[in-house]
């Protein structure tokens, strides 16, 4: 039997991935424009990593990680995110030191998650993302999300929904987190186990379980908004009031927790509101962490950022009915016709390519109508016919394949007069 591709991957083929390229393009364009430098980081990590750095209460740590042994016995895991190794790198690097504050990246790779595959979620699957660290100023934090929204403004996404919430800092943290034990306790053993677990490790995951979302603990639970200290307030009024001064609309939802465990202060997300886009709505999650540096064994540095699948964009993309694909052409296609001819066009060719140009031949060995037909499959601009007389007059012959004029070019000073009439 053939082999298959892994359930939750696919591959992106010719006619896809001039879709990805513009994605790429377009977003190391804005990054260039915010002054976001890019960062590769591997593609596996010590599995302590995103223990310490996702959390260990997390679905993607618990249920969702690529970890295996190395040949060396250390426990390796294919990184499921990328803020946790991006801050990693930032302390190892000691980033921190350098004479640009804050720090400005991105990144843009595969990701790996054992999830339930389906429409909009893969196992493996590219984010784009970027992180800001060492400032604290809210600024930075409407930066962050206006970045992302520009992106999708830049693709022709319109129905958007971004929904920003705060989880506070550490103090106001702890007051709500005491909220929901008391709040959820009495009634726990009516949660999954999962959720019984996360009662006193970390209660807050309780409110993004999947299975139990529909409980009626659920939607009388203590809002985190209650619970934020006059430091946490005022700073989320401020991030508020810059998006409002940038005209970036938003929605506040206190439920909003995300799925890691490093955040505080500002999360969001952003939704597609897209009909037919699916189930899953969420095209891009982000939000501050500033105690992850100092967990990664770095200075205390805050920081902040967010995380999107080329996959769900392109979803939403389909969704909005955006077509963003240019038309593809070449600017030549060399018809040659016998041995000889077919000889001379490697060199001609070759020249052609050198000079810039975009050029194909046949390898077949067609016939001339059907080489025709291969320059029109291009999209060729000329078609630049070679055979026998034309390589004993020392000329060929060039047709526009749009007006179908044609004209004779001499071989030898063959790739000057070209580019004067194609121009
Ligand atoms: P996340 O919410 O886990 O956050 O993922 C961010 C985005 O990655 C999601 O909104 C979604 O677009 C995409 N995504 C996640 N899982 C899948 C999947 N299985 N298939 C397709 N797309 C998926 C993070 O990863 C954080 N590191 C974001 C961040 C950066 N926070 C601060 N800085």
């Amino acid at each position: 039997m053939a082999i298959q591709i892994p359930r939750g991957t696919q591959d992106i083929l010719p006619g896809e991935v001039e879709k990805w390229q513009l994605i790429e393009e377009t977003a190391k364009e804005i990054c260039r424009k915010y002054q976001y430098q890019e960062i590769r980081t591997p593609i596996f990590e010590q599995t302590e990593l995103f223990l310490r750095g996702v959390g260990d209460t997390t679905d993607i740590v618990q249920k969702e990680m690529y970890t295996f042994e190395d040949r060396g016995g250390r426990s390796l895991t294919l990184r499921p995110e990328g803020t946790a190794a991006v801050v990693r790198s930032f302390a190892e690097n000691k980033m921190y030191g350098g004479a640009n504050q804050p720090v400005k990246l991105y990144y843009l790779g595969p990701m790996f998650r054992y999830e339930r595959p389906q429409a909009g979620r893969y196992r493996q699957f590219v984010q784009f993302g970027i992180e800001a660290l060492g400032s604290m100023d809210p600024a930075i934090d409407a930066e962050v999300i206006s970045l992302a929204m520009e992106l999708y403004k830049a693709l022709g996404l319109k129905k958007l929904r971004l929904v920003i919430n705060s989880l506070g800092d550490s103090e106001s943290r702890t007051a709500h987190r005491n909220a929901l034990i008391n709040h959820f306790q009495p009634r726990i053993d009516e949660f999954c186990g999962d959720c019984q677990n996360r009662l006193e490790k970390n209660p807050l995951r309780i409110l993004d379980c999947k299975k139990d979302h529909n409980h009626e603990l659920m939607k009388t639970a203590p809002s985190i908004l209650e619970y934020l200290n006059e430091d946490s307030r005022l700073y989320f009024e401020k991030v508020k009031q810059y998006l409002s001064a940038m005209e970036i609309d938003y929605v506040v939802d206190s439920t909003l927790v995300r799925g890691l465990d490093y955040y505080n202060h500002t999360a969001f997300e952003i939704m597609s509101e897209a009909e037919g886009f699916g189930a899953i709505t969420t095209l891009c999650g982000g939000g501050r962490y500033n105690g992850l540096v100092r967990e990664m064994g770095g200075p205390d540095t805050p920081g902040i950022g967010f995380a999107l699948s080329v996959e769900r964009l392109i979803s939403a993309m389909d969704a909005e009915g955006v077509d963003l694909q240019s038309e593809k052409k070449i600017d030549c296609f060399i018809v040659a016709l016998g041995e000889e001819a077919r000889d001379h066009s490697v060199i001609l060719l070759q020249n052609l390519r050198h000079a810039g140009f975009s050029a194909e031949r046949d390898y077949l060995e067609r016939k001339i109508k059907a080489q025709f037909k291969a320059a029109e499959r291009l999209g060729a601009n000329f078609a630049i016919i070679i055979g026998e007389d034309e390589l004993k007059s020392g000329v060929a012959a060039v047709k526009n394949l749009e007006t179908g004029e044609q004209k004779e070019l001499t071989l030898n000073n063959f790739v000057k007069e070209f580019s004067m009439l194609s121009q």
